[in-house]
């Protein structure tokens, strides 16, 4: 059997997130051409073509050519095993895609190098600074047209709040586009459209001191531009920290073209050695050395509808610590039982495999016959601990969805109330109102579709949906009044959550200031739970 703590020490996990159109599928492309666990470019996801990365499971899926769930791969590069974590596109995007974060030790941030921060990024960032794990920001498409990569550093400040610390930095873009200059090893790496596939790039040693050798490379001009800059860097920029870059307080920034395969293997390096293999993990009762020998894993995310006759679903777990090993028993905590996990999974590159062994960092999917919930957590006795929860994150569409056959109101209800209580929408009611009727929030407006199509196939129910203009939400934390009596704008709604907790619907943020001025001694909060 192989030794625990070296395959433990040798995992890296991370999440890759980015903008759609940034180039997060051509990078990751790029780590498995690298990693050789593809052969060729293209064969990750063909948005167009039927290649799915996960995705025939589900008809869905199929029909919209597009990959509802977050994907998980695996390959080796170098001794490290490396398990990405994709996180979908805005179509696709959903809680899931959430949820993925809290399975990754780090994220790799990709940024279109001509567009800077978008609202994608930006959404995603937020979940990750929450967890203050590292990340390392890798600015694409320097063969195109680039915005100066001075302001690029500094929206990343700024927005972010974060410190960079460019790794690399780029010497002119688009059509003269010349390479980038390593700071740490003080050599260029030039750049050529021309190379392409697997081949090493030879970097030219040349330490921007020596004028002469770096004009020949250069030439005059971005040699001066290019000591200007790195003179800057150097004198004003943030100085290098492990310990910052560790914390996610200091991004460590890199320059390339993921298309031209350029500064990728640099990244790679880099990357690899500044990254930690899986961390300590907090639980309720303390924290979980990844290294002790007793497995343990918490659920994050669940996909429903893998075989409609059975209707059977796939929890992915994150193990957190320990060996699992295929036909061991182990603890459903939340259920107090002893179980077996079924038909365990993995994926390798674009394969999904059977796996008899994995280890702390890794990812698997195992049968699930509707016992796991998100959150819920596994683990080898003695060990008995459960992981803190995975948040809950606040909707921003709310539908109301009605059921409209009458003769079907129990499948209606339990269709819905399993649904959400997967994790797949958020349901509310209105108060005085019956289960006929029910208001479901989403993060993405995909998890509408899901719906459907979940209801239609698996209760064989159908209903009427209407769109509602709202996109906020807050508890009420302190009413002055019966909430029935606030004074709300017209479009403001007031629900009740599955607790019994009373929240209000705003159709913008206009809406909340409205409320609590014209409310005195109305206290709301936050959707987002940690
Ligand atoms: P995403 O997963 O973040 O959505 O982005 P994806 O990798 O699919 O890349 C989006 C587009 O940007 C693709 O072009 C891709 O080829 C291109 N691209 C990625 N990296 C670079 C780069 O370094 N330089 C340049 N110039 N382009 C890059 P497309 O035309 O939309 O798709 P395709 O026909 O090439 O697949």
């Amino acid at each position: 059997m192989a030794d625990l703590r070296n395959e433990i020490n040798r995992r890296r996990t991370f999440a890759i997130i980015s903008h759609p159109d940034a180039g997060k599928t051509t990078l990751t492309e790029k780590f498995l051409l690298y990693g050789g666990a593809i052969q060729t470019a293209g064969s990750v996801k063909g948005k167009q073509t039927d290649k799915h990365a996960v995705s025939d499971w589900m008809e869905l899926e199929k029909q919209r050519g597009i990959s509802v769930t977050s994907s998980v791969m695996q390959f080796e590069y170098e001794g490290y095993c490396i398990n990405i974590l994709d996180t979908p596109g805005h179509q696709d995007f959903s809680e899931d895609t959430y949820r993925t974060l809290m399975a990754a030790d780090s994220v790799v941030m990709v940024i279109d190098a001509a567009k800077g921060i978008e609202p994608q990024t930006r959404k995603l960032f937020k979940v990750v600074a929450a967890r203050n794990i590292p990340i390392f920001t890798f600015i694409n498409k320097l063969d195109r047209e680039a915005r100066d990569p001075f302001d690029l550093m500094d929206e990343l400040e700024t927005e972010f709040g974060i410190g960079t610390y460019p790794m690399n930095w780029p010497i002119s873009c688009g059509q003269t586009f010349k390479g980038v200059y390593d700071r740490e090893k003080k050599c260029i790496l030039t750049f050529s459209t021309s190379h392409g596939g697997r081949e090493r790039l030879s970097a030219i040693e040349c330490d921007i001191a020596d004028r002469e050798k770096l004009d020949g490379v250069i030439g005059t001009d971005l040699a001066d531009e290019l000591c200007e800059q790195v003179d800057l860097l150097d004198g004003a920029g943030n100085d290098f920290d492990m310990d910052a870059v560790r914390s996610g307080k200091l991004s460590p920034v890199f320059f390339g073209s993921a298309l031209n395969n350029f500064g990728i293997e640099p990244f790679l390096e880099s990357f690899l050695k500044m990254t930690t293999s899986p961390l300590v993990r907090q639980t309720i009762s303390g924290e979980v050395d990844p290294f002790d020998e007793h497995f343990s894993a918490f659920v994050f995310k669940i996909q429903a509808n893998m075989n409609k006759a059975h209707r059977d679903r796939i929890a992915f777990m994150r193990i957190c610590s320990g060996r699992f090993q295929r036909g061991k028993e182990y603890l459903h905590v939340r259920q107090g039982k002893m179980i077996k996990l079924s038909q365990p999974q993995q994926m390798m590159a674009q394969e999904r495999e059977m796996v008899e062994e994995a280890y702390a960092g890794d990812i698997i999917g195992v049968f699930d016959p509707g016992i796991f919930s998100i959150g819920d957590t596994i683990c080898e006795p003695p060990l008995k601990v459960q992981f803190k929860g995975i948040p809950t994150f606040a909707p921003e569409h709310f539908a109301v969805i009605e059921q409209i056959d009458s003769m079907k109101r129990k499948q209606f209800q339990k269709g819905m109330e399993q649904i959400a209580e997967e994790g797949a929408i958020q349901i509310f009611f209105l108060p005085d109102s019956g289960m006929e009727r029910v208001i479901v929030g989403v993060v993405g407006m995909l998890q509408f579709d899901v719906l459907k199509f979940r209801m239609q196939s698996e209760y064989g129910v159908g209903y009427s949906r209407m769109d509602l203009p709202h996109d906020q939400i807050r508890y009420i934390e302190k009413c002055p009044c019966d909430p029935k009596n606030l004074t709300l704008s017209g479009d403001t709604r007031r629900v009740v959550d599955v607790r019994g907790n009373s929240l209000l619907i705003f159709p913008g943020s206009w809406a909340i200031n409205w409320a609590l001025e014209n409310n005195q001694g109305l206290e709301l909060s936050e959707f987002n739970r940690w």
